[in-house]
């Protein structure tokens, strides 16, 4: 038995960006494996929250606890080194380097001599990494710019995947994509709560939120609304809560 059932817990967190209010007091909850939906109309402070947890901003004042022990998350590698990866809406790929460039990118597998050597093995890697997320790309040699938007995404997702985080935070991740390549992104998610990862999505497609989410959070004006089972509430009320 785990001592305590929340991965990662936020308490009383506040941010302010000059006269701007973005959180005031916020609670979050996260549960071992959970899906959790984050909504809230614009500048409710969604992004704000999650990197205040991924080290890209600081709190003001508040605290986090990371499997129940609390953590000062003072930058990006400390919240990578904890087991937290963020996946964002414009993919953050090289698009002049191919998939196994990307997944490795400043964390070449380094050899003295043999460079053809390290770049067959990172290949290798690649192909395993995309085949155990079933993501079925043929080319692994082209630049990323000439894969589908869908594509590109779930390359961003396998390389959080590939860091073995306990939990990944995506921020409005299918923004850009498709309907069709939407549908695969969220399997990619569903796939990834599978292997036991804790997730955050951030999208304004409610329809998404209640298809893959567990619960739903709702964050109003820099406050939180409510958190609600997703099998608990509807569509209706989700939008009233958030506007
Ligand atoms: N780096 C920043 N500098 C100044 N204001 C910011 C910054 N980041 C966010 N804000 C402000 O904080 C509020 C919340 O923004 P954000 O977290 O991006 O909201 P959301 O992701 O819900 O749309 C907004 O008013 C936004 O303008
Ligand atoms: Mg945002």
């Amino acid at each position: 038995m785990r001592e305590n059932s929340y991965v990662v817990e936020m308490k009383n967190i506040y941010k302010s960006f000059g006269g701007i209010q973005a959180l005031i007091d916020v609670n979050l909850e996260l549960k071992y494996g959970e899906i959790l939906g984050l909504v809230g109309d614009n500048a409710a402070g969604k992004s704000t929250l999650m990197k205040i947890l991924t080290g890209v901003y600081q709190a003001d004042r508040g605290r986090i606890f990371f499997e129940g022990r609390e953590v000062h998350i003072v930058s990006p590698r400390i919240s990578r080194q904890l087991g937290i990866e963020m996946v964002y809406q414009d993919f953050k790929l090289c698009p002049n380097l191919d998939i196994p460039a990307n997944l490795f990118l400043g964390r070449e597998i380094t050899s003295n001599f043999f460079k053809t050597l390290k770049n067959r093995q990172m290949e290798s890697m690649a192909v395993e990494i995309l085949s155990r997320l079933k993501i079925g790309i043929k080319n692994f040699k082209i630049k990323t710019s000439r894969l589908s938007g869908g594509q590109q995404q779930s390359v961003a997702i396998a390389k959080a995947a590939s860091f073995n985080p306990k939990v990944v935070v995506m921020d409005e991740p299918t923004a850009s994509l498709a309907v069709v390549e939407i549908r695969k992104v969220l399997d990619l998610i569903l796939y990834l709560k599978e292997q036991g990862l804790s997730i955050i999505l951030i999208t304004h497609r409610l329809d998404d939120i209640f298809e893959v989410s567990d619960r739903i959070f709702v964050l109003k004006h820099g406050r939180r609304v409510t958190i609600k089972e997703t099998s608990q509430t509807n569509k209706d009320e989700i939008i009233k809560l958030m506007f």
